[in-house]
């Protein structure tokens, strides 16, 4: 059966537990036993407990952490990701997204559009989730009126997107369980679908079309005389077939491959792998093998780029703000080299939704600008729209190893 992942995000209390909780309830995805530990004195269901599973989020009645659940329907197997709506929790929501096929933002109709609200959707579009759905929750507690879910409806699309997402609005009410997994007769005004049809029938794409085949090395092991380097297949290798490598771009000839243990003549995406070369050589933890055959279209070539100097599209994470010309650490998957920025240029605007020229100001936490850094070593890199994989990195304080930053790389916008 398909799998779909899809996040819940949105401001703080504007429903994302309640209404996931609603979709497995409605969808009868919960067993007998959980049932009765969220069935409260009155008879009444804390549909929230369902998903907040941590004990201090339930004092507390918010999430903390991202919260994995899974469930299906008849059509489909789930896996969502409840976010914080806390601002200090927006790197969840950003490692959430990073693996979505459609992020969720709810809206609370009684408060309207938020800065989180406009800063969930700017993290979704940056992240190329390739579907957004605007749930315009707490219905009922406007009455069920129209006017206000246009209103939203209209503000939300004067937002503008970076790259093309299919996009969605759906009033509901997550409490009363309107058109969440069942039609709402209390909005007939609405002819459109319920969030859950819309969940079901998504049509999956391709999210980065990948340039090239590669693997990203994570380990290297030496047995019997024989060095063993092992990572991820993107794309797909043979046996015999000749690669080059990166940074070092050093050619070489794929000798075996080992898929869990067997050797075989052929890997597929996203198969982990172990390979040999034929000759030996400097290939280590974070190196890039990549396929020459995709090297040979000039226009897959002008995409890759190998480089000390990047411009890239960050948001920062740290309660400390940036210092230029500081040294971090940048982890570009498995490999790691320092980084230093070296000039601000634009920062997000989340009141007009604009990039504006980089004023001096603080960048702080949830700040979201770009700018041009340098790296000790090279990093191969792609836009993130043609990889996600080449395309995206974090940033990591040198002192505290705190993750202080995550970033794309666009070369156009
Ligand atoms: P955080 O995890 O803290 O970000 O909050 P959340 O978005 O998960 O919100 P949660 O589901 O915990 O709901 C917050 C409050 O809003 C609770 O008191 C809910 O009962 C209430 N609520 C949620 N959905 C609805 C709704 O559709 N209508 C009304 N009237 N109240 C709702
Ligand atoms: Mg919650």
């Amino acid at each position: 059966m398909q799998l779909t992942r899809f996040i819940t995000a949105g401001n703080v209390d504007d429903g994302k537990s309640t209404l996931i909780g609603r979709l497995l309830y409605d969808s009868h995805a919960i067993s007998n036993d959980i049932l009765e530990n969220i069935q409260q004195h009155n008879g009444e269901i804390k549909l929230a407990f369902l998903t907040d599973g941590l004990k201090s989020e339930r004092e507390q009645g918010i999430t903390i952490d991202v919260a994995y659940k899974y469930f299906s329907t008849e059509k489909r197997k789930f896996i969502i990701a409840d976010c914080p709506g806390h601002k200090e929790y927006t790197r969840n929501m950003i490692t959430g997204a990073s693996h979505a096929d459609i992020a969720i933002i709810l809206i609370d109709a009684t408060n309207g559009i938020t800065e989180q609200t406009k800063r969930h959707t700017f993290i979704a579009d940056l992240m190329n989730v390739p579907c957004i759905i605007f749930c315009i929750n707490k219905m009922d507690a406007v009455n069920y009126d129209e006017n206000i879910f246009l209103m939203i409806k209209e503000q939300m699309n004067d937002f503008k997107f970076i790259n093309t997402h299919q996009i969605e609005f759906v009033p509901v009410s997550a409490l009363k369980g309107d058109n969440v997994v069942n039609r709402s007769n209390k909005m007939r005004w609405y002819n459109g679908h319920t969030l859950l049809y819309l969940l079901e029938n998504f049509d999956p794409v391709q999210k980065g079309v990948e340039l090239s085949s590669f693997i990203q090395i994570q380990y290297v092991t030496f047995e019997n005389n024989e060095r063993y380097f092992y990572g991820q297949v993107y794309g797909e290798f043979y046996e015999n077939e000749e690669i080059i490598i990166y940074p070092t771009q050093q050619k070489n000839i794929i000798k075996d491959i080992f898929i869990v243990g067997k050797k075989t003549d052929k890997a597929q995406h996203t198969q982990p792998i172990a390979f040999t070369l034929q000759d030996d050589t400097d290939l280590q933890r974070g190196y890039f093998v990549l396929s020459t055959k995709n090297l040979l279209n000039e226009s897959i070539e002008n995409k890759i780029q190998l480089s000390n100097k990047h411009n890239a599209i960050c948001i920062w994470m740290d309660e400390t703000p940036l210092i230029t010309n500081k040294r971090y650490y940048i982890q570009h998957h498995s490999f790691r080299t320092y980084l230093k920025f070296e000039k601000i240029e634009e920062v997000f605007n989340l009141d007009n939704l604009q990039f504006e020229i980089y004023q001096q100001q603080n960048i702080s936490m949830n700040a979201i600008f770009r700018a041009s850094f340098v790296t000790a070593q090279p990093l191969l890199v792609a836009d993130y729209r043609q990889s996600d994989f080449l395309g995206s990195f974090i940033i990591i304080d040198e002192n505290s190893h705190k993750t202080a930053g995550a970033g794309i790389v666009l070369k156009t916008m």
